[in-house]
Order: C-alpha cells, then sequence, then structure tokens
C-alpha cells in the first residue's frame, strides 16, 4: 500500500512587529512596547517573525530616540527561538537612496551579527542589478537570502514576467522567494496562478506578502496555499487587516486539519492580542485604518497610503477638489517612467510628480530631484520603456547611466567614519550616521554625552568611596 502522503505543513510568519505597525500606526511602537510581547510570541512557533528593517529603523532614531541596532539585540535576547526576519530595500539598505557597495556589505554585516536569521530582499524597480550586493552579502554572512518580487499591475508585468525574475533570483543565489504584494493589489486567481508557476520555475519554498488594503489578501493567500505556496505573512489580529496584512488566527483556523495545517495551536494568541489591543491604544493619533477596505485601491492600482497621502497634501495645498485628476494622472506619470510598481522609493517619486503636474497646470513644468534622478537612470532600469520625450524635457542633456546605479558611487564607509569620528567610534554608530546623517548627528551628540556622564558618575562613586573629593558628579 502506497505511504499516504505527509500533509503539507504551510508556516505563518508574523509581521506585528515590522509591517503591522508601519502600516497602521506610522511605524511607531516603541522597543518597550515590542519586548511586552515578544517572549509570548517567541512561543507561538511561527515560522519567522518579521521585526526589522523597512521604515522601522529609520523611525526608531527619528521619532522615538532609539537606537536600532539595540531595538535588535533587544528582540533577539528575547526571542532566542524564532526566526528573526528583515526587510531589505536592496542596494537602499533601509534608507531611501542607493548606498555604495562596501556600505551594504558592512550593514548586513552587522544587522547577521546582532541577530537577523532571514534577509528578505526587494528592489523598487526589481532591478536584479540592485538586488546583487546585497544578496552576496547576505549568502556570505550566512543568513537565508528572501528575494522579493515586487508585484504590480501593468501593461509589462505579467505572471511570466515575475516567473522570469524569480528564476533569475534563484539563479543569483535566492534561498525564497517572496510575492511582495504591497498594495493589495494581488488577485486570488492571479495568486494561484502566480504561485505555481514560481514554485515551477524555481523549484523555491515561495512565501506571500500581501496587505489587506482592498479586502483580498486572505482570499488570495488561501489560493496562493492550495497552488503550494510555503509560508503566508499574517499579523496578531488586534494589529491585522485594513492596511496590514491578514490575521494568523485566520488563516490558522482555516487551515486546520487540512493538508495545509500550520499546526500551531489558537489558545496561545488570546492573551498577546489583548495586550497588543491595550499596546496599542497609546499610539491613537497615528492611527489610519480609515478606510477598513479601501476600494480606491483596486480601482487605481495604487498603494492607500499613496491616496491618503494626496488627500492630506491636497488639503494642504487648498485643492482637495484637484484629487480625481490626481489620481487620474498617477497612471500617466507610471508609463512616462516606464511602470514602475508603487513601493518605497517610487510611489513617492510618481506621487511627487502627479501632484506637481496638476497642481502647477502643465506637466512636467517642473520636476522633483528625484524625478531627476530617476531619468538620468540614477534609481535602475524600469521595467518598460522611458518616454524618451518627457525624459529629455525634464533632465535636458544630462547623461542617462545605464551601468548598475552603485557602481558610480565611491566607497564611504571608511569617509564617513572619520567624519563622525569626534562622536563615535562604533562601526554601527557611522551606519546611522551614512544612512540618516541630519538625524544620527544630533543622535549620537547626545548618546555621547549621555555614555560621558554614565562614566564621570562611576568616577565619582568610585572617589566618593575613597573618601577624596569628587571631581566630576552627575550633570
Ligand atoms: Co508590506
Amino acid at each position: 500500500m502506497a505511504a499516504k502522503a505527509k500533509p503539507q505543513k504551510v508556516g505563518i510568519c508574523d509581521t506585528t512587529l515590522r509591517d503591522g505597525h508601519q502600516s497602521l500606526l506610522a511605524t511607531r511602537f516603541s522597543t518597550a512596547d515590542i519586548l511586552e510581547v515578544a517572549s509570548a510570541m517567541d512561543e507561538v512557533g511561527f515560522a519567522a517573525v518579521e521585526v526589522w528593517g523597512g521604515a522601522t529603523f529609520d523611525t526608531c532614531m527619528r521619532y522615538l530616540n532609539e537606537d536600532p541596532w539595540d531595538r535588535l539585540r533587544k528582540i533577539r535576547k528575547t526571542m532566542p527561538k524564532t526566526k528573526l526576519q528583515m526587510l531589505l530595500r536592496g542596494q537602499n539598505l533601509v534608507g531611501y537612496r542607493h548606498y555604495s557597495d562596501d556600505v551594504v556589505d558592512e550593514f548586513i554585516k552587522r544587522a547577521v551579527g546582532n541577530g537577523i536569521d532571514v534577509i528578505r530582499i526587494f528592489d523598487a524597480l526589481n532591478d536584479l542589478r540592485n538586488y546583487s550586493r546585497a544578496m552576496e552579502a547576505a549568502k556570505k554572512e550566512g543568513a537565508h537570502v528572501q528575494a522579493a518580487i515586487a508585484y504590480t499591475i501593468s501593461p509589462i508585468h505579467s505572471i511570466d514576467y515575475f516567473a522570469e525574475e524569480a528564476a533569475k533570483l534563484r539563479d543569483m543565489g535566492a534561498d525564497s522567494i517572496c510575492i511582495k504584494d504591497m498594495a493589495g493589489l494581488l488577485l486570488p486567481f492571479s495568486a494561484e496562478k502566480l504561485v505555481r508557476t514560481i514554485i515551477a520555475r524555481t523549484g523555491l519554498p515561495v512565501q506571500m506578502h500581501s496587505h489587506y488594503t482592498s479586502g483580498m489578501a486572505s482570499m488570495s493567500y488561501l489560493k496562493g496555499i492550495e497552488a503550494g505556496a510555503a509560508i503566508v505573512d499574517c499579523a496578531m489580529s488586534s494589529m491585522a487587516l485594513a492596511s496590514s496584512q491578514p490575521a494568523a488566527v485566520s488563516i490558522i483556523a482555516a487551515l486546520k486539519d487540512t493538508p495545509y495545517d500550520t499546526g500551531l495551536d489558537l489558545n496561545v494568541f488570546a492573551p498577546i492580542n489583548e495586550r497588543l489591543k491595550q499596546i496599542r491604544k497609546k499610539y491613537k493619533a497615528f492611527d489610519n485604518t480609515d478606510p477598513r477596505i479601501d476600494a480606491n485601491v483596486l480601482r487605481y492600482q495604487m498603494p492607500g497610503g499613496m491616496i491618503s497621502n494626496f488627500i492630506s497634501q491636497l488639503k494642504d495645498a487648498n485643492a482637495l477638489d484637484k484629487l480625481q485628476e490626481v489620481l487620474d494622472e498617477v497612471p500617466r506619470v507610471r508609463e512616462d517612467m516606464g511602470y514602475p510598481p508603487l513601493v518605497t522609493p517610487t510611489s513617492q517619486i510618481v506621487g511627487a510628480q502627479a501632484l506637481l503636474n496638476v497642481l502647477l497646470g502643465q506637466r512636467y513644468k517642473m520636476a522633483t530631484n528625484e524625478v531627476k534622478a530617476y531619468f538620468r537612470g540614477e534609481y535602475g532600469m524600469p521595467p518598460g520603456a522611458i518616454n524618451e520625450q518627457i525624459r529629455r524635457q525634464v533632465i535636458g542633456d544630462d547623461k542617462v547611466i545605464t551601468c548598475r546605479p552603485a557602481d558610480n558611487i565611491k566607497s564611504s564607509f571608511a569617509k564617513a567614519r572619520k567624519e563622525i569620528g569626534a562622536w563615535t567610534d562604533d562601526n554601527e554608530d557611522v551606519l546611522l550616521y551614512i544612512m540618516f546623517p541630519q538625524i544620527a548627528r544630533p543622535f549620537l551628540e547626545q548618546k555621547m554625552i549621555q555614555e560621558t556622564h554614565i562614566e564621570y558618575d562611576m568616577i565619582g562613586v568610585e572617589q566618593n568611596a575613597k573618601g577624596q573629593d569628587v571631581e566630576f558628579g552627575p550633570v
């Protein structure tokens, strides 16, 4: 008698502590609040938890005055059993422009050294050359390299296009493929085809990452799971849905006693969800979960965050009546630019230009610096052809680069280390400074003063004990 087929176990990756609060609460969770739930989450049995990278690195320092490296070390210590995952924007790391290769190497070395197991790497244009250095570095450091493909809809982007991209990423050394559906545009039946085709073409495990924005994500997961998806990204129910991920408990319950059973125990979720519900209340001012389902995402095929940004910017410009015009302008700008997927930083680049075109009443009368850089090829190769007439209108006779953009960026780590040398000799601090110089300077200055005071205090205490004069007291 033939052996019974072994049930395929689907894994759940929890994103609450990265994408969950990034999508719902402007990335404001403090390290203390994260640590409150981290050890209970460590007991669940998740395939991985995404806890770092994306916007968390920047906001940690910018708004919370916290050291993102320190956060990572604390999470690692609190979650010894679970694989920690981070989101990395390819050559942009966790910033908004390309960095030199030596900076990419150092950043990844430190991320893995401080506890990251899985590095999910993507590029806004799906330009393979922007993945390559980060993938090599992650491989070298022994991390699991997950290459993520930014999912979008355009005349260029077909199932075949994505599968071809996935196959090339496998050849570059990817250990798994993630379908990154940042806007919640992936429809259930497309998900099924996409997952099946990528698995057939690559033979690699496929992980699905969707946002609930359009109300589609859990249906897409189910179809993707039937087609063989190995892991799906979910969030704790009190931090799920709307622009966040589907709720883990719903997916776990839906798959129970099927060949796709996750094997996870639903009972352990209740206290964690309850705690997160309380924590979430603190961040009410940043809560942007209205509307729960954004039908405009499906109408306009752009991320919900982009539409709400337009509304607030148009309000500021006293031109809210122009919203429809802006929403209609986005696809035109996107076409001019060769159909980039709309994800950081291209969503901001396309959005800002569409807004300018409408507000100035003339297309490309003015262009942002980022749009100029984009047209010069500095972000990489767009998926489709660029409108040459518009390109010349925007950048004149400027040279267009066709090489890997980072090939034009000189090594910069040693120089930055020198620049910030008065305040730190720690390589992790230097990375903060390279990526966010304006906020890192005062942050490191303050950190140095605090550390110096601690040393002074210790000297003071010791001298007191010896009955000598206190040379330095607390300040
Ligand atoms: Co996401």
